[in-house]
Formats: C-alpha cells, sequence, structure tokens
C-alpha cells in the first residue's frame, strides 16, 4: 500500500514537471510583432492603393465624384492624414469598415510619410 502511494506520487510530479514545461515552451509571441512586421514591409503600391480602390474609390474618384479624390499617389498623400483620422474612426468607408489589419496598413503607411512606394 505505502510503495503503491510512493509511487503513484512520483508519476504525479513527473507529469506535473512536463506539462509544465510544455507551457513555457509554448508562450506566444506578444501581439505587437504583427504590427512591427507590417510597417517594415509597407508599401503605397502593394499594401495601400489595393485598399483604396477595394475601399474608397468608387465614391473618392473622377467618376465616383466625392471629394477628396483619392484614386492616385498625389491625390491621396495629399489627404494622408485626414484619411487617416477617417478610416481610424471607422468613418470611412461608409457602409462598411476596413479590418484592423488594413487600418494598421494605411497608419503605418501614413506616419512614415505616405511614400510613393
Ligand atoms: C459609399 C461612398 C464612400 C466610400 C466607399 C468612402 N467614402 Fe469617404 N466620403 C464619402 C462622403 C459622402 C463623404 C463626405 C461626407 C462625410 O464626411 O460624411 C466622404 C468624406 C471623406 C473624407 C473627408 C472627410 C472630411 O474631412 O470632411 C475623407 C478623407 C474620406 N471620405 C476618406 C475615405 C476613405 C479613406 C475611404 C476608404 C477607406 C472612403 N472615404 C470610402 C463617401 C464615401
Amino acid at each position: 500500500m505505502k510503495i503503491n502511494f510512493k509511487f503513484r506520487n512520483h508519476f504525479l510530479m513527473l507529469f506535473l514537471s512536463v506539462f509544465l514545461s510544455a507551457c513555457l515552451t509554448n508562450v506566444e509571441e506578444p501581439i505587437d510583432n504583427e504590427e512591427v512586421d507590417v510597417c517594415e514591409t509597407v508599401t503605397y503600391a502593394l499594401s495601400v492603393k489595393p485598399i483604396i480602390d477595394n475601399s474608397c474609390t468608387q465614391c473618392h474618384s473622377s467618376n465616383g465624384g466625392q471629394f477628396p479624390n483619392l484614386d492616385s499617389y498625389n491625390a491621396l498623400s495629399s489627404n494622408a492624414s485626414s484619411v487617416l483620422l477617417e478610416v481610424e474612426s471607422r468613418r470611412m468607408p461608409i457602409g462598411s469598415s476596413l479590418t484592423t489589419a488594413e487600418i494598421a496598413i494605411i497608419k503605418c503607411w501614413v506616419e512614415k510619410g505616405a511614400l510613393n512606394n
């Protein structure tokens, strides 16, 4: 009886230490890293323009007729700060919303100087 009890305790300790070390090695990456990566790779042509074309230019273009025009680099960059304000507050696009990832891309691009890259 006594031996059996000891054995069970050892087994429990072994199980616990395996379990705890598994937890330690599975620590998740901080969420911030994702945004840092987005900021490192953001470009007008590959990251920002597709979002604007998809969600904004049906209204904000010479065809759409809504001021400000956002359908070229010059037009968008000269309105960069108000674009950021509108998408961060989710006032734009009217009738829907950008995803959090899309908003992060626009924010990074504007804060890095709204470059034509
Ligand atoms: C369905 C049409 C529509 C879509 C899509 C749309 N907008 Fe607008 N936008 C408007 C209208 C209408 C106004 C002016 C009235 C208002 O401010 O509510 C406006 C105003 C603005 C303004 C000027 C705000 C100010 O300072 O007066 C900005 C900047 C803007 N939109 C950015 C965007 C961006 C960026 C997107 C895409 C993410 C977008 N809009 C999508 C219709 C639209």
